[in-house]
């Protein structure tokens, strides 16, 4: 055998597998097939790790997305003041949903209300005829937001809601004026609906047809609903219905169901009897 071969011979024998099959020609199976796996293991790696060093940055992003949101719904969209300062003009409370008082045992910094729903100790499961917002479980216990004026007195109400439109579950809160009727406005953080059709409910015009809105008629019963089109202004029930979205009926129908789940008796309506009352 010729020096040279002999040469390569030792050092593919020395090299054990990898030697080997580095020695091998780039068209072998072999070689391909262990490259792409080792390619694909090394990107495998880069992305988990990439996740899991991400993930907090991530939780913090999307916590500091609600804190705006919730901001946005009270109306403190006013960018001169920091976060922090007009987030301070908000008490969190944690309201127990079944008797609508509120619950000091529980932290507001930690408790997850979509954590809570899915823990069977934590949430009730929904029947068919009361899950009309599709959400399967309920939380017993949700955060709510107060919003205090200059004199710390209260003046808007925000409450969390939740519901299946077409594709998708949608999260948002509702503002409330000090009647607990009249809505302030309301906000979607977060939903799966198509852009452009259910998606629209991202639309600021589309939002501002909200303002104003009521929620109750006289006797404090619930009567508000989205309708097919555009609302006549000249129909008596008009202060209490909203615009449907064009060619988006479904999540419209989900919308309207999840607002009327989140603000009668399953949901908030025992909070806001309390609320009420305490307003004599
Ligand atoms: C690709 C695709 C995406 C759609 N996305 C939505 C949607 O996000 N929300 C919705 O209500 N309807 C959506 N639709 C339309 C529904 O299937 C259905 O036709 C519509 O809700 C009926 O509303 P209309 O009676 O106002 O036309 C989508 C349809 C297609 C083909």
């Amino acid at each position: 055998m010729p020096e040279e071969d002999q040469k390569s011979d030792n050092q593919t024998k020395q090299g054990g597998f990898l030697g080997r099959l580095l020695s091998m020609p780039n068209d072998s199976i072999v070689k391909t097939v262990f490259m792409t796996v080792m390619v694909c293991l090394v990107c495998a790696i880069v992305v988990a790790t990439a996740a899991v060093a991400l993930k907090e940055k991530q939780e913090i992003n999307k916590l500091v997305d609600v804190r705006k949101n919730i901001l946005q719904v009270a109306g403190l969209d006013d960018d001169s003041m920091s976060m922090e300062d007009r987030f301070a003009l908000i008490d969190t409370k944690i309201v127990d949903l079944e008797t609508g008082e509120y619950v000091d045992e529980l932290d507001v910094d930690t408790f997850d209300q979509r954590v809570a729903a899915k823990d069977p100790e934590q949430s009730v499961e929904l029947s068919d005829d009361e899950d009309i917002a599709g959400i399967g479980r309920r939380a017993n216990y949700a955060k709510v937001y107060l919003v205090k004026d200059d004199s710390d007195q209260v003046n808007k109400v925000i409450l969390p809601v939740h519901g299946y439109g077409l594709w998708s579950t949608l999260y948002g809160f509702i503002s409330l004026e000090t009647d607990l009727s009249t809505i302030y406005r309301v906000i979607f953080y977060e939903h799966g609906e198509t852009p452009g059709l259910g998606g629209e409910v991202d639309n600021p015009n589309w939002r501002a047809v909200w303002n104003g809105k009521q929620l109750f008629d006289e006797n404090g019963e619930y009567n508000f609903h989205l309708v097919k089109g555009s609302v006549n202004p000249a129909n008596a029930q008009a202060d209490y219905q909203v615009d449907g979205l064009a060619g988006a009926t479904l999540t419209t129908n989900g919308v309207s169901n999840l607002f009327k789940y989140w603000l009668t008796d399953q949901g908030f309506g025992p909070y806001i009897d309390k609320l009420r009352t305490s307003q004599g």
